[in-house]
Protein backbone atom coordinates (compact mmCIF):
# COMPACT_ATOMS: atom_id res chain seq x y z
CA UNK A 1 0.00 0.00 0.00
CA UNK A 2 1.54 3.31 -1.20
CA UNK A 3 1.34 5.67 1.56
CA UNK A 4 -0.14 9.19 -0.03
CA UNK A 5 2.43 12.25 -0.30
CA UNK A 6 1.57 16.18 -0.10
CA UNK A 7 4.83 17.83 -1.46
CA UNK A 8 5.18 21.37 -1.73
CA UNK A 9 7.76 23.04 -4.14
CA UNK A 10 8.47 27.22 -3.17
CA UNK A 11 10.96 27.42 -5.68
CA UNK A 12 13.10 30.30 -5.55
CA UNK A 13 10.27 31.87 -3.09
CA UNK A 14 10.46 32.41 0.26
CA UNK A 15 13.00 34.40 3.10
CA UNK A 16 13.37 33.75 7.00
CA UNK A 17 9.81 35.10 7.29
CA UNK A 18 8.64 32.17 4.32
CA UNK A 19 9.03 29.95 7.92
CA UNK A 20 5.63 31.16 9.52
CA UNK A 21 3.92 29.45 6.52
CA UNK A 22 6.07 26.45 7.34
CA UNK A 23 5.32 25.90 11.19
CA UNK A 24 1.56 27.07 10.16
CA UNK A 25 1.89 24.03 7.86
CA UNK A 26 3.71 21.74 10.60
CA UNK A 27 0.96 22.68 12.94
CA UNK A 28 -2.20 22.28 11.21
CA UNK A 29 -1.03 18.41 10.51
CA UNK A 30 0.11 17.54 13.85
CA UNK A 31 -0.32 13.61 13.28
CA UNK A 32 -1.23 12.89 9.45
CA UNK A 33 -2.51 10.24 7.47
CA UNK A 34 -0.37 11.35 4.67
CA UNK A 35 3.50 12.30 3.96
CA UNK A 36 4.37 15.92 3.92
CA UNK A 37 7.19 17.17 2.24
CA UNK A 38 8.27 20.62 1.31
CA UNK A 39 11.03 22.07 -0.56
CA UNK A 40 12.29 25.15 0.47
CA UNK A 41 15.04 27.22 -0.96
CA UNK A 42 18.37 26.03 -0.39
CA UNK A 43 19.42 29.30 1.82
CA UNK A 44 16.37 28.44 4.03
CA UNK A 45 17.06 24.25 4.74
CA UNK A 46 19.18 24.57 7.80
CA UNK A 47 16.54 27.31 9.28
CA UNK A 48 13.72 25.14 8.51
CA UNK A 49 14.62 21.96 9.74
CA UNK A 50 14.75 23.46 13.09
CA UNK A 51 11.42 25.45 12.52
CA UNK A 52 10.19 21.57 11.68
CA UNK A 53 11.93 19.85 14.62
CA UNK A 54 9.02 17.11 16.54
CA UNK A 55 6.29 17.83 13.18
CA UNK A 56 5.27 15.51 10.62
CA UNK A 57 6.82 17.82 7.94
CA UNK A 58 10.03 16.62 6.23
CA UNK A 59 12.09 18.87 4.32
CA UNK A 60 13.66 18.42 0.76
CA UNK A 61 15.66 20.29 -1.46
CA UNK A 62 15.09 21.41 -5.30
CA UNK A 63 17.90 20.65 -7.23
CA UNK A 64 20.97 18.82 -6.18
CA UNK A 65 24.37 18.32 -8.28
CA UNK A 66 25.00 14.62 -9.74
CA UNK A 67 28.82 14.96 -7.89
CA UNK A 68 29.35 14.00 -4.54
CA UNK A 69 31.94 17.06 -4.12
CA UNK A 70 34.29 19.68 -6.56
CA UNK A 71 35.18 22.72 -8.25
CA UNK A 72 31.51 23.28 -9.05
CA UNK A 73 30.84 26.83 -8.36
CA UNK A 74 27.79 27.91 -7.11
CA UNK A 75 26.06 23.65 -6.78
CA UNK A 76 25.04 21.99 -4.37
CA UNK A 77 25.55 17.98 -3.36
CA UNK A 78 22.84 15.69 -2.62
CA UNK A 79 24.77 14.98 0.47
CA UNK A 80 24.78 18.55 1.16
CA UNK A 81 21.20 18.47 1.16
CA UNK A 82 21.31 15.97 3.92
CA UNK A 83 23.27 17.59 6.17
CA UNK A 84 21.29 20.76 6.03
CA UNK A 85 18.19 18.12 6.70
CA UNK A 86 16.64 17.21 3.56
CA UNK A 87 15.27 14.08 3.31
CA UNK A 88 14.05 14.16 -0.26
CA UNK A 89 15.00 15.87 -3.50
CA UNK A 90 13.14 17.42 -6.40
CA UNK A 91 14.53 16.18 -10.04
CA UNK A 92 14.38 17.29 -13.37
CA UNK A 93 11.62 19.83 -13.02
CA UNK A 94 10.54 21.27 -15.98
CA UNK A 95 11.90 24.95 -14.87
CA UNK A 96 15.26 23.31 -14.51
CA UNK A 97 15.06 21.41 -17.89
CA UNK A 98 14.27 24.22 -19.67
CA UNK A 99 16.14 27.12 -17.79
CA UNK A 100 19.51 25.24 -17.47
CA UNK A 101 19.15 22.43 -20.59
CA UNK A 102 18.86 19.49 -18.10
CA UNK A 103 18.58 16.18 -20.35
CA UNK A 104 17.12 12.69 -19.27
CA UNK A 105 20.65 11.69 -18.44
CA UNK A 106 21.58 14.28 -16.05
CA UNK A 107 18.35 13.96 -14.42
CA UNK A 108 19.24 9.95 -14.36
CA UNK A 109 22.75 10.88 -12.69
CA UNK A 110 21.60 13.81 -10.15
CA UNK A 111 18.56 10.75 -9.04
CA UNK A 112 21.89 7.90 -8.55
CA UNK A 113 23.51 11.22 -6.55
CA UNK A 114 20.61 11.56 -4.60
CA UNK A 115 19.93 7.97 -3.27
CA UNK A 116 23.66 7.41 -2.72
CA UNK A 117 23.24 10.22 -0.22
CA UNK A 118 20.30 8.92 1.36
CA UNK A 119 17.44 10.98 -0.23
CA UNK A 120 14.11 10.04 -1.94
CA UNK A 121 14.39 11.54 -5.28
CA UNK A 122 11.06 13.41 -6.81
CA UNK A 123 11.72 13.23 -10.38
CA UNK A 124 9.46 15.32 -12.47
CA UNK A 125 8.50 14.48 -16.15
CA UNK A 126 5.58 16.21 -18.16
CA UNK A 127 5.10 17.45 -21.87
CA UNK A 128 4.62 20.62 -23.43
CA UNK A 129 1.59 21.82 -25.06
CA UNK A 130 3.33 21.32 -28.06
CA UNK A 131 4.29 18.21 -27.43
CA UNK A 132 0.19 17.10 -26.12
CA UNK A 133 -1.40 19.19 -29.41
CA UNK A 134 0.62 16.37 -31.62
CA UNK A 135 -0.16 13.55 -30.33
CA UNK A 136 3.18 12.77 -28.33
CA UNK A 137 1.85 12.82 -24.66
CA UNK A 138 2.67 9.61 -23.38
CA UNK A 139 5.55 8.94 -25.69
CA UNK A 140 7.13 12.26 -24.25
CA UNK A 141 6.61 11.20 -21.12
CA UNK A 142 7.39 7.51 -21.17
CA UNK A 143 10.91 8.29 -22.86
CA UNK A 144 11.61 10.46 -19.84
CA UNK A 145 10.98 8.45 -17.06
CA UNK A 146 12.98 5.71 -19.02
CA UNK A 147 15.55 8.30 -19.17
CA UNK A 148 15.23 9.49 -16.18
CA UNK A 149 15.13 6.69 -13.61
CA UNK A 150 18.92 4.32 -13.20
CA UNK A 151 18.31 0.74 -12.45
CA UNK A 152 18.57 -1.01 -9.38
CA UNK A 153 16.28 0.70 -7.28
CA UNK A 154 13.61 0.33 -4.63
CA UNK A 155 9.89 1.24 -4.38
CA UNK A 156 10.79 4.02 -1.27
CA UNK A 157 13.59 5.42 -2.94
CA UNK A 158 11.65 7.20 -5.52
CA UNK A 159 8.80 9.33 -6.63
CA UNK A 160 7.81 10.19 -9.98
CA UNK A 161 5.58 13.62 -10.53
CA UNK A 162 4.32 14.00 -14.03
CA UNK A 163 3.89 17.92 -14.39
CA UNK A 164 2.47 18.68 -17.39
CA UNK A 165 4.69 21.93 -18.48
CA UNK A 166 1.30 24.01 -19.85
CA UNK A 167 -0.20 23.41 -16.47
CA UNK A 168 2.17 24.62 -14.46
CA UNK A 169 2.01 27.71 -12.84
CA UNK A 170 -1.85 28.25 -15.39
CA UNK A 171 -4.53 27.96 -13.58
CA UNK A 172 -4.87 24.99 -16.65
CA UNK A 173 -5.44 21.55 -15.48
CA UNK A 174 -5.61 18.40 -17.88
CA UNK A 175 -9.19 16.36 -17.98
CA UNK A 176 -9.47 13.66 -14.98
CA UNK A 177 -8.79 11.20 -18.17
CA UNK A 178 -6.06 12.70 -19.10
CA UNK A 179 -4.26 12.51 -15.79
CA UNK A 180 -5.32 8.82 -15.76
CA UNK A 181 -3.85 7.91 -18.98
CA UNK A 182 -0.48 9.15 -18.49
CA UNK A 183 -0.37 7.68 -14.69
CA UNK A 184 -1.55 4.52 -15.75
CA UNK A 185 0.67 4.26 -18.71
CA UNK A 186 3.68 5.26 -16.01
CA UNK A 187 2.42 2.86 -13.60
CA UNK A 188 2.71 -0.08 -16.44
CA UNK A 189 5.91 1.10 -17.71
CA UNK A 190 7.34 0.81 -13.80
CA UNK A 191 5.85 -2.27 -13.35
CA UNK A 192 7.30 -3.73 -16.29
CA UNK A 193 10.77 -2.01 -16.19
CA UNK A 194 11.54 -3.42 -11.78
CA UNK A 195 8.66 -5.46 -11.24
CA UNK A 196 5.94 -5.84 -9.35
CA UNK A 197 7.15 -4.84 -5.93
CA UNK A 198 9.49 -1.76 -6.77
CA UNK A 199 6.90 -0.46 -9.74
CA UNK A 200 3.74 -0.79 -7.82
CA UNK A 201 5.46 0.83 -4.96
CA UNK A 202 6.61 3.95 -6.44
CA UNK A 203 4.60 7.04 -5.71
CA UNK A 204 3.59 9.16 -8.66
CA UNK A 205 2.48 12.54 -8.13
CA UNK A 206 0.18 15.21 -10.14
CA UNK A 207 1.26 18.63 -10.38
CA UNK A 208 0.12 21.65 -12.22
CA UNK A 209 -2.09 24.47 -11.10
CA UNK A 210 -2.94 22.03 -7.89
CA UNK A 211 -5.42 24.22 -5.75
CA UNK A 212 -7.98 23.45 -2.33
CA UNK A 213 -10.86 23.43 -5.36
CA UNK A 214 -9.61 20.97 -7.96
CA UNK A 215 -7.16 18.61 -5.02
CA UNK A 216 -10.07 16.08 -4.07
CA UNK A 217 -11.34 14.95 -7.53
CA UNK A 218 -7.62 14.83 -9.02
CA UNK A 219 -6.71 12.61 -5.60
CA UNK A 220 -9.42 10.09 -6.99
CA UNK A 221 -8.09 9.58 -9.58
CA UNK A 222 -6.49 5.86 -10.81
CA UNK A 223 -2.44 5.82 -9.47
CA UNK A 224 -2.65 9.33 -8.24
CA UNK A 225 -0.97 9.00 -4.94
CA UNK A 226 -0.62 12.90 -4.14
CA UNK A 227 0.49 16.10 -5.40
CA UNK A 228 3.67 18.36 -6.19
CA UNK A 229 2.23 21.66 -5.13
CA UNK A 230 3.33 24.76 -6.42
CA UNK A 231 2.33 28.15 -5.90
CA UNK A 232 -0.77 26.61 -2.95
CA UNK A 233 2.33 25.37 -0.91
CA UNK A 234 3.60 28.95 -0.22
CA UNK A 235 0.87 29.18 2.72
CA UNK A 236 -0.68 26.88 4.99
CA UNK A 237 -4.41 28.49 4.24
CA UNK A 238 -3.97 27.20 0.73
CA UNK A 239 -1.68 23.57 1.23
CA UNK A 240 -3.84 22.45 4.71
CA UNK A 241 -6.66 21.86 2.44
CA UNK A 242 -5.12 19.96 -0.16
CA UNK A 243 -3.47 17.63 2.72
CA UNK A 244 -6.44 17.46 3.83
CA UNK A 245 -8.19 16.26 0.55
CA UNK A 246 -5.88 12.99 0.58
O1 LIG B 1 6.60 21.80 -8.66
C1 LIG B 1 5.46 22.25 -8.71
C2 LIG B 1 4.83 22.53 -9.98
O2 LIG B 1 5.67 23.16 -10.87
C3 LIG B 1 3.46 23.06 -9.91
O3 LIG B 1 3.41 24.44 -9.71
O4 LIG B 1 1.24 24.36 -8.48
O5 LIG B 1 2.30 26.54 -9.09
O6 LIG B 1 1.28 25.07 -10.85
P1 LIG B 1 1.98 25.15 -9.52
Amino acid sequence: MRRKLAAGNWKMNGTGAALDALDAIATAHPAPTVDILICPPATLLSRASQAILGSAVTLGGQDCHAEASGAHTGDISAAMLADAGAGAVILGHSERRADHAETDAQVCAKTRAALEAGLIAVVCIGETLAEREAGQTLDVVCGQLAGSLPDGITGNQIVVAYEPVWAIGTGKVPTLEQIAEVHDALRGQLVGRYGAETGHGIRLLYGGSVKPGNAAEIFAVSNVDGALVGGASLSAADFSPIVTAL
